[in-house]
């Protein structure tokens, strides 16, 4: 008889939109085994809900998670976590800096904890999840950290695959909620309405870090959604959903910035910095099919359907 072999996944940030995500789809669709990593008490409780009775996960499936509290730079906390696991996911990161949590402390620190943890692990690849447009150059400081990230991964001792994605929408995130509130709302102002959008679906980029893992991949990857549109156009198509033509006056980018800027001056955690809006504001126009054919996927979930899901059905 051949038995058969089964996969342990160590995913961290793992009570994450993606990460939550990632972890029912895994322990519905095989019978591997995961072990969850958050870093404080509270993200843990966001994933008991999963395991509780009104949670996504039924009690078999539940037995084959574990969780683990841990901080992300903390390579002996990490290694313990990662006992026995064969592959994983790596899904700390933030658009917002702060005097606080500092770019530099989520992305680079915390990718070269991993690497230094798994160096000696049972590890044989890692997944990482970054923005489109990051390289270690890049002016933004969000993407050149991420760009820092990503180097620091390839360089070390497992394999280590990057897929760089855009704007991700899935049902009940953050960008879902603030999409749903342009596209039912009344006229409003957006900042360069003309930017280039390429929204992809949140169980795509699942399937996504799945293929990635379970071939094994290496390199960056640039996996953008199926339609390139501009923020208005995009705006407009949510809308259309609502039966509703809201008119959306578009500001200089500069004027953002400036804004911005002055908030980052007064307040310890603006709502939004200089970097984050140019991470938004980037054009991103992706020809998703060369990554789509490294993956092995066959298909992206289309715009509507995608709008549908998230906008709509929730
Ligand atoms: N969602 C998107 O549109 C999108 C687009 C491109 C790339 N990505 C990348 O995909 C990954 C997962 O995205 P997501 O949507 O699941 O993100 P998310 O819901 O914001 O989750 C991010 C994870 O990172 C942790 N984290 C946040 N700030 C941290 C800090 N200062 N230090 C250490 N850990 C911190 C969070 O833990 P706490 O809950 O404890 O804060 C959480 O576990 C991220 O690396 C993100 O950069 C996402």
């Amino acid at each position: 008889m051949v038995s058969e072999v089964l996969g342990k996944w160590l995913i961290t940030g793992a009570n994450g939109n993606l990460g939550r995500r990632l972890i029912v789809h895994l322990l519905q669709s095989t019978r591997d085994n995961i072990v969850a990593v958050v870093r404080s008490e509270s993200a843990l409780q966001t994933l008991r809900q999963l395991t509780s009775p009104e949670g996504d996960l039924s009690e078999a499936d539940s037995a084959r998670l574990s969780l683990v509290v841990a901080d992300y730079t903390n390579v002996a906390q990490l290694q313990a976590a990662a006992q026995g696991c064969d592959r994983a996911v790596h899904l700390v990161g933030i658009l917002k800096a702060t005097a606080f949590a500092t770019y530099q402390a989520a992305h680079e620190d915390s990718c070269a904890a991993l690497v230094e943890a798994l160096a000696t692990s049972s590890v044989k690849h890692i997944t990482y999840l970054s923005i489109v447009g990051s390289k270690p150059d890049a002016a933004n400081a969000c993407l050149a950290s991420k760009g820092q990230a990503e180097a620091i991964l390839a360089a070390g001792g497992p394999g280590a695959c990057t897929l760089r994605v855009p704007m991700v929408l899935g049902e009940g995130d953050y960008a879902s909620g603030a999409l749903r509130r342009r596209a039912s709302g009344k006229n409003g102002f957006v900042f360069r309405g003309e930017s280039l959008e390429q929204p992809i679906y949140a169980g795509d980029v699942v399937s996504a870090i799945c293929a990635a893992s379970t071939q094994q991949l290496e390199g960056g990857y640039d996996l953008g959604g199926p339609e390139c549109l501009t923020r208005k156009e995009l705006y407009q198509r949510g809308a259309d959903l609502f039966a509703n033509t809201p008119i959306f006056v578009s500001l200089p980018i500069g004027l953002g910035y400036l804004v911005a800027g002055a908030l980052e001056q007064f307040l310890g955690n603006p709502p939004i910095t200089t970097a984050m809006l140019g991470v938004l504001d980037h054009d991103d126009n992706i020809d998703p099919e060369p990554t789509m054919k490294h993956l092995g996927m066959e298909k992206l979930t289309p715009l509507d359907d995608m709008l549908k899901a998230v906008l709509v059905a929730d």
